[in-house]
């Protein structure tokens, strides 16, 4: 449990990188009418790749944690709320966006729209990455690795 636990909390630091140079390469690459190769898809592969890994390992530990609870006294209190709600669902949703975004740009046949769809999505869905995590900060427990 505790194992899982530092390696989904490691784990998000793969991600946001994964994701923020996806999101600014698709952009820079949008912007100066690059050509879309392979490396391109590779990254945005990796970069959903290495969500779903986060999703399964998020899943797990949303079955274990001591921070979640069902019972009706776990919507009052911050932390619980936070995990049981918040963090699972804004995390799903932006998993879901990073999904989308892979596999509509995979499928668009023009180059600029490759790196359109892909920007779009990824951006969206890193807002809401950096909005549903328990930064210390956020006092929700939780740590920085
Ligand atoms: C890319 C997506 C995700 C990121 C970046 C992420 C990030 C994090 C971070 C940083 C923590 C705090 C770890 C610590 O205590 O240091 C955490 C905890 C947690 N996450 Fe996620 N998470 C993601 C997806 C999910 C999903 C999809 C679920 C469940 C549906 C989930 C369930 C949990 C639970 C239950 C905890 C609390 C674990 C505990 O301390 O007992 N996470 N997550």
């Amino acid at each position: 449990m505790n194992m899982l636990i530092h390696a989904h909390s490691g784990l998000r630091w793969v991600v946001l990188l994964l994701l923020i140079t996806a999101t600014f390469k698709a952009l820079m690459k949008w912007r100066s009418n690059a050509p879309f190769t392979e490396g391109d898809r590779k990254l945005n592969l990796f970069t959903m790749v290495s969500a779903h890994i986060q999703l399964l390992i998020g899943l797990a530990l949303f079955t274990m944690s001591t921070k979640v609870n069902f019972s009706g006294e776990a919507m009052k209190d911050p932390v619980q709320r936070f995990f049981l709600a918040e963090h699972s669902v804004m995390m799903i949703l932006a998993i879901v966006l990073i999904t989308i975004g892979y596999v509509k740009s995979k499928k668009a046949i023009e180059e600029a729209k490759k790196f359109k769809v892909a920007f779009t999505y990824f951006l969206i869905a890193l807002l809401v990455l950096l909005a549903g995590i328990p930064w210390p900060f956020r006092n929700l427990g939780a740590a920085w690795f």
